[in-house]
């Protein structure tokens, strides 16, 4: 490892996002010995906080949010990694107190990592000023046989609102940063079951040659919150679950299910072959949407009382590629279903010829392989198989739970891996700007659709607590498919 200082500067310490993610996951990597030597983690606010102030912070910050690794000894060797500064974001004259401040701490010779939790309309102020100040420069002062050092950024999602938004913003970043600097975050993509879609695509060898249009029927991706609107009405009710996640999460693990095999687990190669995935996409036709809004949204603090923003999408798409052309990808997510879980359940075409008795149902299930990413991760196949001492097939699961098969593994939060992952300058795990772009055209053209064509499918309410609303069901009804869920807690 380099001896050279690296500095992270997490511009809104003082927000949500540091307190329950940020700052737990630098301290786990901590207890883990992951981070670099001589590591300085500096909190940037527009408060009038001090040192002291932090530190009581980040002390709360792991009691509330880390507790099952909390360790006194660890935080007291911890503490003095922490310092703050404050910076106001749109005055650019703030920017010189932090820059004097990061450079008192290593002589302007540090690996820097700025990792921006903070609302996106300070985005641009914050690249402008960290590019006027010469703080993104890399390679500052070479030292004989030292690496050169790196700048880094992290930017947080959402970027940009829709397809211009996102291409002006990546404008602003190139103008300081190159794209190799960039790590654009989607924490779906830490997920330690997400990034498990890779290995079990590329690490075994019987899944490949049937992941395809001539095996698989259908794939289906779910997630579904528990959780409502809560406080956040002032972000979410002019973002929706579109903006929220479906451009960004469903579409990524999409990819991940609809991509070719990279020819190296890195970037370039990964980026190349998922953006792909988004390009191949067609457009999507209104009347294979679904958009749905769960009883009450509107009376929620801060939500507009007449708002059809919507909580609750489903949609089919297709790729158009040798892959996959003709064969359905439905995605649904919400607020306020049933139960939390985020699934990927592939079905697989019956078997072309029965020589068994059938089922009362009067066909084979489909074989389906659920791709469980959160809660109880893991992997189940359903097959189906005989029932003892009748001549009827029946449905039942081959299941893979991680608490079991990796008993004395823990599963690390998603940002203590990306963290890590840019710490290390290894991007495969980040969004890269043409991905972003592509993810938002496909998204613009059913938001523009549902806000202007006068043919756009109506909002449907839908119950709390239940799937969201009928028509989704409708939806894959016309297809003779229906939602599969794996999976479940018991309820
Ligand atoms: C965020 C969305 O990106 O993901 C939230 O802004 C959503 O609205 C959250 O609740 C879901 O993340 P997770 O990890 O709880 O599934």
């Amino acid at each position: 490892m380099s001896d050279r200082p690296t500095v992270i500067a997490i511009f809104g310490v003082t927000g949500d996002l540091a307190r329950r993610k940020l700052i737990p996951a630098l301290f786990s990597n901590f207890i883990k010995g992951r981070l670099p030597d001589r590591l300085r983690i500096v909190g940037v606010g527009r408060r009038e906080w001090t040192d002291a102030t932090l530190f009581d912070h980040a002390h709360q910050a792991l009691k509330n949010h880390a507790a099952a690794i909390y360790d006194e000894r660890a935080w007291e060797r911890f503490r003095p990694m922490l310092s703050y500064s404050k910076v106001n974001l749109p005055q650019p004259e703030t920017y010189r107190n932090l820059k004097d401040d990061l450079d008192a701490l290593d002589n302007g010779d540090s690996n820097r990592l700025y990792y921006l939790s903070i609302a996106p309309e300070f985005y641009h102020d914050v690249i402008c000023n960290l590019g006027v100040l010469g703080m993104a420069r890399e390679n500052g002062r070479e030292r004989a046989n030292t690496a050169p050092s790196w700048r880094r950024i992290v930017i947080e999602k959402p970027f940009g609102y829709n397809m211009e938004s996102a291409q002006s913003l990546n404008r602003v970043v190139h103008s300081v940063f190159n794209e190799s600097q960039v790590y654009r975050i989607d924490h779906y993509l830490g997920k330690e079951t997400a990034q498990n879609i890779l290995f079990m695509r590329f690490a075994n060898t019987i899944f490949e040659p049937i992941w395809n249009r001539s095996h698989i029927s259908n794939v289906q991706v779910t997630v579904a919150e528990t959780v409502d609107v809560g406080t956040r009405a002032g972000y979410y009710d002019s973002s929706g679950v579109m903006r929220d996640m479906v451009q960004n999460h469903l579409l990524q693990l999409l990819s991940l299910i609809a991509m070719e095999p990279p020819s190296a687990f890195d970037a370039d190669a990964l980026r190349n072959e998922k953006v792909k995935v988004l390009q191949a996409a067609r457009a999507v036709r209104l009347e294979d949407t679904v958009r749905g809004q769960y009883d009450g949204y509107r009376c929620a603090a801060g939500v507009a009382p007449d708002s059809s923003t919507p909580t609750f999408a489903a949609l089919k798409l297709f790729i158009d590629n040798w892959r996959w052309k003709d064969i359905p990808f439905y995605l649904r997510s919400g607020k306020a279903m049933r139960q939390k879980t985020t699934q990927v359940n592939i079905q697989f075409k019956r078997p072309p010829n029965s020589i068994f008795e059938l089922t009362e149902a009067g066909d084979y299930s489909r074989n389906m392989l659920s791709i469980c990413i959160q809660p109880d991760e893991g992997i189940h196949l359903t097959i189906e198989a005989k029932i003892p001492d009748q001549q009827i097939a029946k449905s039942v699961d081959m299941e893979l739970h991680y608490e079991n098969a990796f008993v004395s593994e823990d599963l690390p939060d998603a940002y203590e891996r990306l963290i890590l992952d840019a710490i290390n300058g290894d991007a495969a795990l980040f969004i890269r700007g043409d991905e972003i772009e592509s993810a938002w055209k496909i998204v613009d053209s059913i938001i523009e659709g549902w806000e202007c064509d006068p043919a756009a499918p109506a909002m449907q309410r839908y119950e709390r607590g239940s799937w969201g609303p009928a028509a989704a069901d409708d939806l894959l009804e016309r297809d003779e498919h229906t939602w599969r869920l794996s999976c479940l807690h018991q309820s």
